[in-house]
């Protein structure tokens, strides 16, 4: 069976703390979409480790951990992440799998994410530029180069006719800030290096693991307001983060998912553009983006903070088919004397529970609930009924509001500041 741990809002929720926290109670570890344009933090004795596109259960050694067919990779930065690695799990050969169905970034893939960017101008997507958009659109176009073909002997050939149609389109698009060609030489080193990691056919993989009984986390990359599909369309990455994902990105059917796990932010957050209905783009954002250290793991870029936005946690919970929500950072609100939950949205007058169809184009007014705020050291040791009442109405409410129960709650980026509810 699969349970999933996805995000719920713009990402960066959490996902890498949660999925190593819980690595333990499983065998395979899988990414189904996404790829480096995810960082994941995890921290553990002392130490802080950023994954890109390895699963989070790589630094458990009873855990094998699967990049699948849904995923894109970079070789230039899977091979930089595995030297990054190398020292806290030395045996990562023997626990790392990688889809032969993967698709390949390519060096013109980020040029051309670049070039598509600087294009739009003030309209940019805020793109990690890690070649995301134009990967999976050379995948949906069926142009793309996959993992399994760095095994074949035209895989060269190949290459040079995807890279002749890039370079025209990065000639149209009137870009010209690159040096191809020593990209490529990292590229095809980082091709070789790629040749000695285990390719499987990944399907099969995670077919006989379900067979035999295994249990498989499939962790979510971005978030649930980023999906293609659902998300602030057209600011939004370009692969499937819902848990619908999880079926074509690993080859499974619907009927072995057991569990979705939904994690949330007491607060949002959101980096790039694109709407956000509670932002606090003020003192106080600036304030939750300096306590909650919101600046992007791989990237650095500042994030933009605001309320927590119950109307988009209920919308994204609906599409996941949510069974239990995690919630991160409530330590970040430690201290505050009164903070605010959007309820509600006024659409010009019209109170809609409901995210519209276009988010961009609507003009979103929240409404919000008003809290009372807890003190800054919250004892997690002594459990949660022990806990602020003030913390514990927080946290009710939002279980009320959405129906489903908080069943772990994290206070701190650290493995053991997290509080698992009975
Ligand atoms: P992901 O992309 O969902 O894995 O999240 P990121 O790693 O991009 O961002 C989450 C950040 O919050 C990381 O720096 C984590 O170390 C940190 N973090 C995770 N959980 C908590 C928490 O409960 N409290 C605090 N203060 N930080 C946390
Ligand atoms: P994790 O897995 C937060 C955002 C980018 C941009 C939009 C499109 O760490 O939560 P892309 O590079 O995919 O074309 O960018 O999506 N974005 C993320 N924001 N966390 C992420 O991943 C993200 N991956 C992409 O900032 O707005
Ligand atoms: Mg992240």
């Amino acid at each position: 069976m699969i349970d999933v741990i996805l995000g719920l809002q713009w990402g960066d929720e959490g996902k890498g703390k949660i999925a190593d926290y819980l690595t333990p109670k499983y065998d395979l570890v899988a990414r189904f979409q996404g790829g480096p344009n995810a960082g994941h933090s995890l921290e553990f004795e002392g130490k802080k480790f950023v994954l890109n596109t390895i699963p989070s259960g790589i630094f458990r050694e009873n855990t094998q951990n699967l990049i699948g067919n849904g995923v894109v990779i970079d070789p230039v930065r899977l091979r930089d992440e595995i030297s990054r690695i190398k020292s806290e799990c030395p045996d990562y050969a023997k626990r790392l799998f990688v889809s032969k169905k993967a698709h390949l970034i390519l060096p013109t893939h980020r040029i051309l994410d670049a070039a598509s960017e600087s294009s739009k101008g003030k309209d940019k997507i805020g793109s990690t530029l890690r070649g995301i958009g134009p990967t999976y659109r050379d995948k949906i176009g069926r142009s793309g180069l996959r993992v399994g073909d760095i095994l074949e002997e035209d895989f060269k050939t190949r290459y040079q006719n995807i890279v002749d149609a890039h370079l025209k389109q990065i000639e149209f698009l009137g870009y010209t800030d690159f040096e191809l060609l020593a990209e490529e030489n990292l590229f095809f080193e980082a091709i070789e290096f790629m040749k000695t990691l285990t390719l499987v056919n990944s399907e099969y993989m995670v077919h006989d693991a379900i067979t035999a009984g295994k249990k498989i986390l499939a962790e979510g990359a971005q978030g649930s307001m980023l999906d293609v599909e659902f998300g602030t369309y057209p600011f939004v990455t370009s692969s499937n983060t819902l848990s619908g994902g999880v079926c074509t990105g690993l080859g499974v059917a619907p009927k072995h998912i057991r569990k979705v796990y939904g994690i949330f932010k007491a607060y949002c957050t959101r980096v790039g553009s694109g709407p956000f209905p509670t932002e606090l783009d003020n003192d106080l954002g600036e304030f939750l983006r300096k306590k909650g250290n919101e600046y992007g793991a791989t990237t650095g870029r500042e994030r933009r903070t605001g309320w927590l936005d119950l109307v988009a946690l209920k919308y994204t919970c609906m599409l996941n088919g949510v069974d239990d929500l995690i919630m991160m950072k409530g330590d970040v609100l430690n201290g505050m004397e009164s903070l605010k939950v959007g309820t509600a949205y006024n659409l010009k007058g019209e109170i809609s529970q409901q995210v519209p169809a276009n988010l961009c184009s609507t003009p979103v007014d929240p409404i919000y609930d008003t809290f009372g705020g807890w003190g800054e050291n919250l004892d997690l040791n002594s459990g949660y009924d022990a806990m602020d009442d003030n913390f514990k109405n927080y946290v009710q409410f939002i279980e009320n509001y959405i129906g489903s129960k908080i069943s772990v709650i994290s206070m701190g980026p650290g493995r053991e500041e997290t509080l698992v509810r009975g």
